[in-house]
């Protein structure tokens, strides 16, 4: 009896590990689709959709659709438009992978695996222990410890007023950890930037959704949320950017259901990465204040402050929050020609409940507050290929030291 329960045992074990735990999705054949949506047809749109490029938009959906789906979705709706024929395509267009050595310019030609991202800061902040060290902010609900970079200039360590700057919260905005990951490599290694060195402490956290993250390169590409599971429910993963402690409750800018792209929790702030990001903002609300702190997401090339959750709402300084934005919408111009949106974020993009800038204005009391969407309008989205990394950085850095100086 026992040894054919070791045998079981040993046949089942053997068997797991055999059997792939995940495959990774093929986007071959796969379409990008902008349709027209009105309320009665919305939730079809969801469920023949493998996934939603701008959750949030009422009118205009742009989803991802298998080969399968496309004749039933183009039926369902009144309006439709292809605007990629074949997501597997453009994903071979974004860039193999590329191995890692120290950090230099070569980082921001390629995008990178994870562990190299994670190594890439260490090396960083290695060559300038006397201005910089390596915070954690948090751990994401897998374990991943939420790894960030703080730099200071000659005031020294601590000294100054605050900016925070957050990347890849959603997991499939690889150029947002590229870009943020420039902006740290850029204050410390190039010495036209001395006086905002000088002039703030810097908190840089490239990637916040390191599960999300990682499960883009494993699994599927196109994931955005974190890896949190509910209780009862199939559906992973919560929206980190629906999930802050503020006007959380409030109903029309987040979903609360579990399969939702969406998806704001069952309860305020009830993902790890975002008890992590909320204590930092929190502990340096208490300290030395916040001045700036952004939010870097991409796609739609747009600079958003609040408020997400109320779109005739405007902050106590909207006005300066519009002329900083106005300016480093024109030093981006400057440099590439990007056009840039600009605006409240509810008002000229859509609403959002439980969003960071919301907290970071209101409950962080940070000065300015503002979120970035990165390239492109929508070509290939969230798959920007590698040739475009470097000049996304370029110009956006442009625009967030036009705010720095303004700040
Ligand atoms: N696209 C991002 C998202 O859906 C940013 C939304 C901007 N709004 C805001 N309140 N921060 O989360
Ligand atoms: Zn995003």
């Amino acid at each position: 009896m026992k040894s054919i329960l070791v045998s079981m045992l040993l046949l089942s074990t053997t068997f797991c590990a055999v059997v792939p735990s995940v495959k990774k999705v093929d986007y071959s054949g796969f379409k990008v689709i902008r349709v027209a949506s009105t309320d009665d047809v919305k939730d079809q749109i969801e469920s023949l959709a493998a996934h939603v490029l701008n959750p949030g938009k009422s009118t205009e959906i742009d989803v991802v659709v298998s080969p399968d789906n496309v004749e039933a979705l183009i039926a369902l709706v009144a309006e439709s438009k292809v605007l990629n024929e074949d997501v597997g395509a453009a994903l071979a267009e974004e860039g193999e992978m590329q191995t890692y050595a120290v950090p230099s310019e070569s980082w921001f030609t390629a995008y990178h695996p994870y562990a190299d991202h994670l190594q890439f800061l260490k090396d960083l902040q290695a060559g300038y222990t006397g201005q910089s060290e390596i915070v954690t902010v948090g751990t994401s609900i897998q374990g991943r410890v939420l790894t960030g970079i703080h730099i200071w200039g000659s005031g020294g360590k601590g000294s100054k007023p605050a900016v925070v700057i957050h990347g890849n919260v959603h997991a499939r905005e690889w150029i947002t950890s590229m870009t943020t990951e420039y902006f740290a490599w850029q204050l410390l290694t190039n010495a036209t930037f001395k006086s905002l060195v000088d002039k703030f402490d810097f908190y840089i956290t490239p990637i916040v959704n390191p599960d999300g993250f990682v499960y883009t390169q494993t699994t599927d590409r196109l994931w955005r949320k974190n890896r949190q599971t509910v209780s009862g429910n199939t559906c992973v993963g919560r929206d980190i950017n629906r999930n802050w402690p503020y006007k959380w409750e409030v109903a029309g800018g987040a979903s609360t259901s579990p399969c939702s792209e969406t998806y704001k929790g069952q309860v305020a702030g009830d993902a790890p990465e975002n008890k992590g990001l909320k204590a930092q903002v929190d502990s340096l609300k208490g300290s030395r204040g916040i001045s700036l702190y952004l939010d870097v997401h991409s796609y739609g090339q747009y600079i958003l402050w609040p408020y997400g959750y109320d779109c005739n709402l405007r902050a106590e300084n909207d006005a300066q929050h519009r002329s900083i934005a106005t300016r480093a919408q024109s030093a981006i111009r400057a440099v590439s020609g990007t056009a840039y949106t600009i605006g409240p974020s509810c008002s000229t993009l859509y609403a959002t409940t439980g969003s960071s800038t919301d907290y970071t204005d209101v409950q962080g009391n940070a000065t300015y507050s503002y979120t970035y969407e990165l390239r492109d309008t929508g070509s290939y989205g969230f798959t920007l290929p590698a040739n475009q990394i470097k000049p996304t950085v370029v110009e956006t850095w442009a625009g967030v030291v036009s705010m720095l100086k303004d700040a």
